[in-house]
């Protein structure tokens, strides 16, 4: 059956703005979607002094809804400043699309997500985190969920390839039940280090593989 969806939601679908990779962003993020396991990536190009974002781009692996409303917060907050931008809400972008069906509200929640990691990783990146929380293990683990497995095209948590995470002095050592002859090994490590490197009191970024 067809869901219910607006007019303007099936045009951002059909033309999504601010779609595709953006090279050498000023700040990226993964986000993925504990509801179904879809994910949508945002790339932030912001002003140095006003902080202002000059460029956003989105790239969505998930369904009409989520490429609906990843192309609505572009447009939202492209020429917002960063913490202006924080500030959209899955309301605001579900509302700005005319409505999305109940069962795909979860869809714009994945997109705003996907825009406040974008933001959170640009402070990081630039020294400009308001609140600095001692980082520990649930943390980086959170941020592992950001993190994709691509032989299943799922992230590292869900499918426990992380057995362990120590995190002492600066220094954040993740192991992994991965062989470090496998095909994405390289890939994992450098995402890894990617994700967590930027947060403010870590140092240095240790990835192991244990088999
Ligand atoms: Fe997964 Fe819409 S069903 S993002």
């Amino acid at each position: 059956m067809a869901l219910p969806y607006s007019e303007l939601v099936m045009e951002h679908f059909r033309n999504p703005r601010n779609v595709g990779r953006m090279e050498e962003p000023d700040a990226k993020a993964i986000e993925g979607s504990p509801a179904c396991g879809d994910m949508v990536a945002v790339y932030l190009r912001v002003d140095e002094e006003s902080h202002r974002i000059d460029d956003i781009k989105f790239e969505s692996y998930g369904c009409a809804s989520n490429i609906a409303t990843g192309s609505i917060i572009t447009e939202l907050a492209k020429g917002k400043t960063i913490e202006e931008a924080k500030t959209i809400s899955w309301e605001q972008a579900t509302q700005a699309l005319g409505g999305l069906p109940p069962v795909k509200v979860h869809c714009s929640v994945l997109a705003v997500d996907g825009l406040r990691a974008a933001i959170q990783n640009y402070e990081e990146r630039h020294g400009l985190v308001a609140e600095e929380i001692p980082t520990d293990a649930v943390e980086v683990r959170r941020r592992l969920k950001r993190v994709m497995n691509p032989e299943v095209g799922l992230d590292l948590i869900r499918t426990r390839v992380v057995s362990d995470v120590e995190v002492s002095e600066g220094v954040v050592r993740v192991v992994l039940s991965l062989s470090e002859d496998s095909q994405f090994a390289n890939n994992i490590r450098e995402e890894i280090i990617e994700k967590i490197e930027p947060i403010w009191d870590v140092d240095e970024v240790i990835v192991e593989f244990e088999e």
